[in-house]
């Protein structure tokens, strides 16, 4: 953590424990935050902010990134029908959690949910939510990069969800500062073509669902069919032996 200036932290305190947890982690993982100016651990969630003054931090209690969407909305039959309303199967491996909006809706949809984030301060934002969380849904967070997972996880699903970034997503679930953080932590997940080439030959897969902006290209592999929404679309492939 050489290169953060600053954290807020109070000693002898839960914020002092959480940085000591996050320093750790970061240090472990190489990650480099010299482009981030510091990090306030005295907020409900911590709180990251770059030298532009842009700032991100993940807070499932707070409903302003639309956690808590309704059964019956139009968003909400979309992705469901996209993972075949439960016919498909009622686990899903999620290979980007992100924000984890789709992860803890599909949680509330009734799925058994693993999701992966391969980026260390999203993935210990993410845990931090989490841990904060009332939580009767089954969901669990998994730090590792979607190849890795899939090259080596022996655990079955029946449905993989992919939402890899794309440079010019129309509408963004963030707010602007928030979102131009995000971006820059994440970039533009170049590998995503073979990461969906990986996921539709993984073991006993039935489905595998991509999310794209609705005029963004297919990545690379032709969908067997689509669920189309105003804004975005859902690719469908069947597994692939
Ligand atoms: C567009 S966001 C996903 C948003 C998410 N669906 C949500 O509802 O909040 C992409 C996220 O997935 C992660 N990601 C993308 N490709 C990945 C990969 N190959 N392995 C692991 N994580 C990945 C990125 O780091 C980023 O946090």
């Amino acid at each position: 953590m050489d290169s953060l200036e600053k954290f807020i932290y109070l000693k002898d305190s839960p914020s002092e424990q959480l940085f000591l947890k996050w320093s750790e982690f970061l240090k472990q993982k190489k990650f480099n935050l010299s482009h981030f100016e510091k990090i306030d651990f005295t907020a409900p969630s911590p709180v990251i902010y770059d030298s532009a003054g842009n700032k991100f931090s993940i807070d499932f209690n707070e409903n302003k990134l639309n956690y808590h969407k309704k059964k019956g909305s139009i968003k909400t039959e979309l992705l469901s029908r996209a993972m075949g309303a439960g016919k498909a199967g009622n686990r899903i491996l999620d290979l980007s959690a992100g924000l984890a909006i789709d992860a803890i809706f599909l949680s509330q949809l009734g799925y058994e949910v693993t999701a992966l984030e391969r980026n260390p301060l999203i993935y210990l934002a993410l845990e931090n939510a989490w841990e904060k969380l009332d939580k009767p849904m089954s969901l669990k967070f998994i730090f590792s990069s979607a190849l890795d997972f899939l090259q080596t996880s022996q655990a079955e699903f029946e449905v993989i969800y992919f939402d890899p970034m794309f440079p010019e997503k129309i509408k963004s679930a963030l707010p602007r500062q928030e979102m131009v953080l995000f971006r820059h932590l994440v970039g533009d997940d170049i590998d995503a073509g073979e990461v969906l080439q990986a996921a539709v030959k993984y073991k006993n897969v039935q489905r595998v669902v991509v999310k794209r902006p609705i005029k963004a290209p297919i990545l690379g592999l032709k969908p067997h069919s689509q669920v189309q929404g105003k804004l975005i679309r859902f690719d469908l492939y069947g597994a692939q032996k």
